[in-house]
């Protein structure tokens, strides 16, 4: 159970501590933020409202632990991460049983989820030692006019403090996707979890916590955003932002200082379909790219655009998946289960509405109780519908019904975002061509947008974001490049 055996002391009667200094605190607030269970919509936990002077005191041991972390041998630094991801897959199920209560996320993937950050956390270990073990070495007579007077020895040196903002939908890899590369990398890590996956992100650190790692080298701080969310990002101590969320990310890098940033802030990732796609395998990526998790994944499948001449085909297959989706609680590992919050429920709805509105063809029923939306197909959606464009994080699909190729292209790059998008044909030629004319940050060919496995680049564009992640990308954004040279006599001299 959450907040039992090796993890009661993070827990003081009914409220989940904060990690500070490496002790699991109160509050001097004495207040406390609710989290509700999407599924009962009753309150399911209650964590530390924490003070900016809090943040303050966290902000400072940061910066101390972080000179003396940066210092540690590097395989020594490996070595604790290992020993972490370990005690993370060894706790699976407490962490597991969070998520499931605090974001509704179905029991398999939420221990799945667990498992995935255990083998990030390691395979980032293994990959700083690698990456972070060398450096380069230039000499000065390649530049025009130079003679070979002078060596430049560069290496990666850490940022400093890195702030972690995860969001509610992977609470635990996003964090861990997060962590590891910035401890690897030498640096220290503030982490803010989401208020929905807070339980489950204090259960992680706790992990991280057993695992010996430095006083004050991590921290996690939970509180209404309201109240420490600007003061932290905008704090004088900060480094360095890592961000994955919504919309709010665009405000954070208009008012952060001038530190690296990386942020990744939701897409529309269409999928194009051609004449000559294997409809089977189109439609169970749509099923699994479209409905897993409730459609609530940046990388969901959020517009099928389809040529008009194979599009009745293809709606009736992927219909016909959808009817054999099981819908109801996370515990009973449903395929659909509630989405996160009501507010959440009320703007998938009305982007229902209005698409009923102006005509869209309901595939099912559309159906809602609390929180629990049935899933459900849109085929016939036009660009005057809201949602052509607007991101529903939930378990809706529009199907647009297209002409040309060309018109699917414009439609993906029309929009905003940039984070992913697929197209299905058995032309290799034309994959490629399209996969260059679509402005994401990764396109798939023949399989539904995925962020995983996670060492691959994983990046946005336009208002998906800024930076690029995956394992081997987000150690080398927590560093900053250190050079020494080495100048020598000129040539004339003579050692003799
Ligand atoms: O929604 C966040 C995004 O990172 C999704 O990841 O693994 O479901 O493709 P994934």
């Amino acid at each position: 159970m959450a907040g039992s055996g090796v993890f009661g002391e993070i827990i003081d009667g009914d409220v989940f501590k904060y990690y500070a200094d490496g002790e699991w605190k109160k509050s001097s607030s004495g207040k406390a933020v609710s989290i509700i269970n999407p599924t009962t919509r009753k309150t399911q936990y209650k964590v530390q409202a924490c003070t900016q002077e809090e943040v303050n005191k966290v902000m400072e041991t940061a910066k101390a632990a972080q000179k003396s972390w940066a210092k540690t041998p590097l395989w020594k630094r490996a070595e604790l991460l290992h020993k972490a991801a370990a005690i993370l897959k060894e706790h699976k199920a407490p962490i597991a049983e969070a998520l499931i209560k605090e974001i509704a996320k179905p029991a398999k993937d939420a221990v799945t989820e667990v498992v995935r950050s255990g083998d990030l956390v390691s395979y980032c270990a293994e990959e700083g030692v690698r990456i972070l073990g060398q450096g380069t070495f230039l000499v000065s007579d390649s530049f025009p006019g130079n003679e070979r007077t002078k060596y430049c020895l560069t290496s990666k040196i850490p940022l400093g403090v890195v702030l972690a903002i995860p969001p509610f939908n992977y609470p635990v890899n996003l964090a861990v996707s997060k962590i590891a590369p910035a401890l690897i990398a030498g640096n220290s890590l503030v982490l803010k979890p989401p208020t929905q996956g807070a339980v489950a992100c204090l259960h992680m650190v706790h992990c991280f916590h057993l695992a010996g790692f430095p006083k004050g080298l991590i921290s996690c701080i939970t509180g209404k955003g309201s109240e420490i969310g600007d003061f932290l990002t905008m704090h004088p101590g900060v480094n360095c932002i890592s961000f994955t969320g919504g919309d709010t990310g665009i405000a954070i890098s208009k008012k952060a200082g001038m530190i690296p940033l990386q942020m990744e802030l939701g897409g529309k990732d269409a999928c194009i379909v051609l004449e000559d796609a294997d409809l089977d395998l189109v439609a169970a990526n749509i099923i699994k790219g479209g409905f897993s998790y409730s459609g609530q994944r940046c990388t969901a499948v959020k517009v099928v655009l389809v040529m008009e001449s194979v599009a009745d085909t293809l709606v009736e297959k992927v219909k016909s998946k959808v009817a054999k989706l099981t819908v109801g609680p996370p515990e009973d590992d449903c395929d659909i289960t509630p989405v996160v919050s009501e507010s959440s429920a009320n703007f998938i709805e009305g982007l229902v509405m209005d698409a009923k509105q102006k005509g869209a063809t309901f595939c099912q029923e559309y159906k809602r109780e609390g929180n629990l939306i049935w899933p459900l197909l849109l085929d016939h959606v036009r660009p005057d519908m809201r949602i052509a464009w607007e991101e529903p994080f939930g378990p809706v699909l529009p199907v647009i019904r297209i002409g040309s190729v060309e018109e699917g292209i414009h439609h993906c790059n029309a929009s905003n975002f940039g984070l992913q998008g697929c197209v299905f044909t058995k032309d290799i030629n034309k994959a490629m061509l399209i996969s260059d004319a679509m402005e994401s940050g990764t396109i798939q060919i023949n399989s539904a947008p995925a962020r995983g496995p996670d060492h691959f680049p994983f990046q946005g564009i336009k208002d998906s974001g800024i930076g690029s992640q995956g394992i081997t990308n987000s150690i080398n954004m927590m560093t900053k490049v250190k050079s020494t040279v080495i100048n020598l006599p000129s040539p004339s001299y003579t050692m003799g």
